[in-house]
């Protein structure tokens, strides 16, 4: 017959109390005699509290940061048990003087540290015998686990969520990768410093960015058109058409040239399957444009590009960046892109590299266009240059698709006219 029994803190070995650090159990979980509790820390160590019986949590009495001595009330379980077994001594951490084989480094993952950057060594490392024991049975590395405890104790979430990003990115690319986490730094010690939070848009973009940089092997063709004659005739309708309320910017130009090449190209519109084993051949042309906004970048998704004329785009254009910054773009505005553009043509630069905005396989990159000499017909003339960087998936797109690309994109924007035969 069941009966509810009250679990209580056994002998520590001292009178005064400590800390819980942890707690294993919820209301509803299942435990077998042995099975860690709670986690307690002293000013000398750490211990997990076993459970004295089998059975099923009912309730519990206390939470992290509570304070507890011996005969505190852990718990209440509904337990078959009719007889008790003797009480369980509490474990005490015992890591502090052996060195299992998941503690050590890893081998093949080396880290690079500088003197500023203190490694966590495997001995420093905080966490309760039950988490060492879980790392140890899923042979984890303790140090390459991010630490969210109080005090930077690793706790059994921090090895479950590890678990799952590894296991997440294990069908992506991502696999195997063993990158040690950065050594957390006291900033102070150098200097006077402050925080403050990162905004929302950039912790999810932060880690779609990093996703993408480690899981898609990246390559960067550079290239320049000249847009002397584009420029020109922009120039010649700019203040017509701002007239009509509307912004005739480089971009939009290089939009519909990016489309006419797409549609030359379309292995630059495509994505991988899911499985890595086929290609996904977009018969649209969406283009994802990379807006910065004062909370982080944001890509809203321009449809149809091909179908649209200039002016069509330079109101679309005006309207998503406006909204982006407004922070008033829904979510399936920016979603379905199967290429991106990323100018930064507007404020500076030469040249970068762009993270592919997956699952497309590859982006486009603008900076500013500037004042060339170009060497034509034996003497040096000034012509508008723009430069372009191209970003592609190399698993999917070779290196000479890649500069082939870039041509025909020079050639459409050197000469727009080639663009209504499209
Ligand atoms: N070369 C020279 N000048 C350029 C240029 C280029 N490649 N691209 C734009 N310009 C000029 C424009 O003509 C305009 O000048 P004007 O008013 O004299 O005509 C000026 O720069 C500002 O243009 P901008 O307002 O930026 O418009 P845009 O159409 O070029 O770009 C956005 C629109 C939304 C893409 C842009 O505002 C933006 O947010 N860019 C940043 C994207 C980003 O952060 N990318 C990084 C991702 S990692």
């Amino acid at each position: 017959m069941s009966q509810i029994i009250e679990v209580k803190v056994p002998d520590i070995g001292q009178d005064s109390a400590v800390d819980v650090i942890e707690v294993l159990v919820k209301a509803g979980d299942t435990v077998a005699i042995d099975d860690p509790l709670i986690t307690l820390e002293s000013d000398k160590a750490s211990m997990d509290v076993p459970s004295p019986y089998a059975g099923v949590v009912q309730s519990i009495a206390v939470k992290v940061g509570d304070q507890v001595k011996e005969s505190s009330v852990i718990l209440s379980l509904s337990t078959e048990d009719a007889v008790a077994v003797p009480e369980i001594p509490a474990k005490t951490e015992e890591t502090k003087k052996t060195t299992s084989t998941a503690l050590k480094p890893a081998a093949s993952a080396p880290t690079a540290t500088s003197a500023q950057e203190k490694e966590t060594t495997a001995d420093e490392l905080h966490a309760s015998p039950a988490v060492r024991r879980l790392a140890r049975e899923l042979d984890l590395n303790l140090r390459q686990i991010n630490a969210t405890g109080p005090k930077g104790r690793i706790t059994k979430e921090d090895v479950k969520n590890y678990v799952h990003a590894r296991m997440q990115g294990g069908g992506g690319g991502g696999a195997g990768l063993a990158i040690a986490p950065l050594p957390a730094i006291n900033f102070s010690q150098f200097g006077e410093i402050s925080t403050e939070p990162l905004s929302k848009i950039k912790k999810l973009s932060g880690a779609n960015l990093h996703r993408n940089w480690v899981s898609i092997p990246h390559v960067t063709q550079f290239d320049e058109a000249d847009i002397t004659s584009l420029e020109a005739f922009r120039q010649e309708r700019k203040s017509e058409v701002e007239k009509q309320g509307l912004k005739l910017t480089p971009l939009v130009f290089i939009m519909k040239a990016v489309a006419a090449t797409l549609k030359k190209m379309p292995i630059f519109n495509s994505s991988l399957s899911a499985d890595g084993t086929s290609l996904v051949l977009k018969h649209y042309i969406h283009l994802g444009v990379a807006v910065d906004t004062p909370n982080g970048l944001v890509v809203p998704v321009v449809r149809d590009v091909d179908k649209k004329s200039v002016l069509d785009l330079a109101a679309e254009l005006a309207d998503i960046s406006e909204r982006a910054r407004n922070k008033a773009l829904k979510t399936p505005e920016m979603q379905g892109s199967s290429f991106s553009i990323s100018s930064l043509g507007g404020i500076g630069g030469t040249a970068f590299t762009p993270i592919i905005n997956a699952p497309d396989v590859a982006i486009l990159g603008v900076s500013k266009a500037s004042q060339k000499p170009v060497y034509h017909e034996g003497t040096f003339v000034p012509r508008l240059m723009l430069p372009l960087s191209l970003s592609y998936d190399h698993r999917v797109i070779d290196g000479a698709d890649g500069a082939r690309f870039c041509k025909q994109l020079v050639e459409y924007l050197e000469d727009i006219r080639y663009l209504v035969l499209v």
